[in-house]
């Protein structure tokens, strides 16, 4: 673990400092694999941020705003239950559900520490300016890092509850999810609380139209991935050249996003050596999205060293809040 400072707001960025093969290492290994992928943490700069926020709104996507309301109906039972005084939260994005954990800690003045750590920079540090403004006297220390890679970096702590929100866990697959959330495990102490937002198995039709949204704000975010890797690659490849593509893998559970080839082409990172030729119709995975339930949970938690505190769902069951804690 890193050590505190104490200005208000701190950010440390291991992202750019460590690992410069692994990416190179994970997007070659995704496009030579079978099915081709690639990590699906490449959406989030700028722009794809910006992009997921404009999903959460979408009607379609009745995920962001039941995860809103299930946290609005138990955060001061939440607060109580772990008597948190600082806030770790993995994949933190645009923060907007957070708030709703951070007013109940200053309504309980508990509130003294909130740490967002997330791969995309800009929102780091544009969630932290939000925050320090509106919690006068908070301590931010961003993180701007890989979770599967820089978990050392979450500064050290006191009383904490450490929150992952908004399906994130879901873009793993339930092995990896296992594996992350041992690591998340080890890297809090004894006694310290770990809230789960987690995307319930539901009707299929609502859950595809949940990532085929009629604007095509979903399909935009999914090419969005092709345009991150020519803008920090240097990939010569036009996003519009594939279409967006998301259904449901009933087997493993889950949404999966791919990009459609519209013709044969070459995918090439000169810097990289790296060149795959794409026929017309062949498909790259871009996002998987797994969805749980309470029993599936139960077990992941479990086999991540956690001890399961209360479940939370709302009346429908399209979302579970699990609150466990590290024994
Ligand atoms: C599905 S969004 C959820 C955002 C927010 N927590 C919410 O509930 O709306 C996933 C977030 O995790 C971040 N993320 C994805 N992969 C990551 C990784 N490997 N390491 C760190 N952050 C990651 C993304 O940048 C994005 O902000």
């Amino acid at each position: 673990m890193a050590s505190r400072t104490d200005t208000s707001i701190t950010i440390d960025i291991p992202l750019t400092r460590e690992s410069p093969d692994l990416l190179n290492a994970q997007i070659t290994g995704g496009l030579l694999g079978c099915p081709k992928t690639l990590p699906s943490k490449l959406f989030y700069d700028e722009h794809g941020s910006t992009l997921f926020e404009q999903i959460c709104e979408l009607p379609e996507y009745y995920q962001t705003r039941t995860e809103h309301q299930l946290l609005t109906r138990w955060a001061d039972e939440i607060v109580s239950l772990t008597g948190a005084e600082e806030l770790v939260e993995l994949g933190s994005g645009a923060a907007t559900k957070t708030r709703v954990l951070l007013d109940a800690m200053t309504k309980a003045e508990q509130l003294r520490y909130y740490v967002p750590f997330d791969v995309d920079e800009t929102i780091v540090r544009r969630v932290s300016e939000e925050l320090i403004q509106e919690y006068p006297g908070l301590q931010i220390h961003g993180v701007v890092g890989d979770f599967l890679v820089h978990l050392e970096h979450i500064p050290e702590g006191g009383k904490r509850l450490v929150v992952i929100l908004g399906g994130t866990i879901g873009n793993l697959s339930m092995q990896a999810a296992k594996e992350f959330l041992t690591a998340v495990n080890s890297e809090m102490a004894s006694g310290d609380f770990f809230l789960l937002g987690l995307q319930l198995i539901a009707d299929r039709e609502r859950m595809e139209a949940a990532y085929n949204d009629t604007q095509g704000i979903t399909a935009k975010f999914n090419k969005n991935i092709i345009r991150v890797l020519g803008n920090t690659f240097g990939s010569e490849i036009d996003p519009e050249l594939f279409d967006h593509v998301a259904r449901y893998n009933e087997k493993d559970h889950r949404i999966e996003m791919w990009l459609r080839s519209r013709q044969d082409q070459t995918f090439t990172i000169p810097e990289w050596g790296l060149s795959v030729a794409l026929k017309q119709g062949e498909e790259i995975r871009t996002e998987i999205s797994t969805k749980y339930d309470q029993p599936l949970t139960d077990q992941l938690l479990a086999d991540s060293g956690f001890e399961m505190v209360k479940w939370y769902a709302d009346a429908d069951n399209l979302i579970g809040l699990a609150l466990a804690q590290k024994p």
